[in-house]
């Protein structure tokens, strides 16, 4: 285990009727990137901002760096970067102003340069932000949660609304962050995003973590079963009763079974095929994503 530089304990927040956080407890070493993944108004970004400083919590601590947020918010604000879900700049000021006016708030402060370079906004240094399209306003908030050079990120839903290029290239962005020491908490909707980034990730919903773990875990503990999916042009054979299969489903032209032993499905696919009791083609083997575990734990999928 690494050493501990985010330690929640229990954080709860209601808004009137609605436990926007229940309960919520979790710890993050330093140099990890942490996803916090859930659908809309599974208290995502109520969890982070309690955190960040940004809102009281009706109950529960939370420690980070060593500074508990109730006592000391500033204290905490000083040391961590901040990117807000819906992040208010002035449309006349340009990036490099921008970053400026941010910096200016901060005890500590890098050369507007470099997080521009790094986030790649040089040719929109001098653009009003009213004029940036959404991936680089997108950019630029990120740019100002590293305006003070912290030691933590706090990310909320840094890649929603870009397109797969741009979400993709922000990953290794923030992945980079990993070399430099820094620790990411972000949150995501997006199961590929926690998937490929994430070194843990902690599944919400209805304001509780359900689950949390590295994804490989996640996925071997509650989606344990691989998909086979096969284009039959010809025959049948009794899927049900092949090596492994546990499921069998018919859908858009293919079946698809669920595999404990995918190897030894395919296998005997092969052999029915050999011994000319079906012919197919498109053979497709899928591992589980964190979809499936979502799907397993709270019965619905994580994008309706
Ligand atoms: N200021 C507020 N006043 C009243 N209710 C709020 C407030 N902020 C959030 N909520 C409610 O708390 C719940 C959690 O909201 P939150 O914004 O934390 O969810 P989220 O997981 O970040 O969702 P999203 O993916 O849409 O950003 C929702 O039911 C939301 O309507
Ligand atoms: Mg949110």
């Amino acid at each position: 285990m690494g050493q501990v530089i985010v330690d929640v304990q229990n954080l709860f927040k209601r808004y009137g009727a609605i436990t926007a956080v229940d309960r919520v407890s979790f710890q993050v070493d330093r140099g990890e990137i942490f996803g916090i993944l859930g659908p809309n108004g599974a208290g995502k970004t109520t969890t982070l901002e309690m955190i960040e400083g940004l809102r009281v919590p009706d109950g529960g601590t939370a420690v980070v760096d060593g500074i508990d947020v109730r006592r000391d918010p500033r204290g905490v604000r000083a040391r961590i970067g901040v990117q807000l879900q819906e992040a208010a700049f002035f449309d006349r000021l340009t990036v490099e102003e921008t970053l400026q006016l941010f910096g200016s708030y901060q005890r500590t402060m890098v050369a507007p340069e470099t997080v521009i370079d790094r986030l790649q906004l040089q040719d929109k240094r001098r653009s009003w932000v009213m004029n940036l399209s959404g991936g680089q306003r997108q950019r630029l908030s990120i740019a100002v949660a590293l305006i003070n050079d912290p030691r933590i990120v706090f990310l909320d839903e840094p890649t929603t609304g870009l397109d797969p290029q741009a979400r993709r290239n922000l990953w290794e962005v923030i992945a980079s962050f990993r070399g430099e020491g820094r620790t990411v908490v972000l949150t995501t909707h997006y199961m590929e995003e926690a998937q490929r980034l994430c070194d843990r990730v902690a599944i919400m919903d209805h304001g509780r973590i359900v689950a949390l773990d590295t994804p490989r875990t996640l996925i071997r503990t509650h989606a344990p079963r691989t998909t086979v999916a096969l284009t039959v042009l010809e025959g049948e054979v009794g899927y049900a009763s092949l090596p492994g299969v546990r499921h069998v489903e018919v859908a858009n032209g293919e079946v698809v079974l669920s595999s404990t032993d995918p190897m030894q499905t395919v296998y005997a696919l092969m052999e029915s095929s050999r011994a000319g009791q079906i012919g197919f083609h498109q053979l497709r083997v899928e591992d589980a994503t964190l979809e499936d575990v979502f799907l397993h734990l709270t019965g619905r999928r994580l994008r309706e």
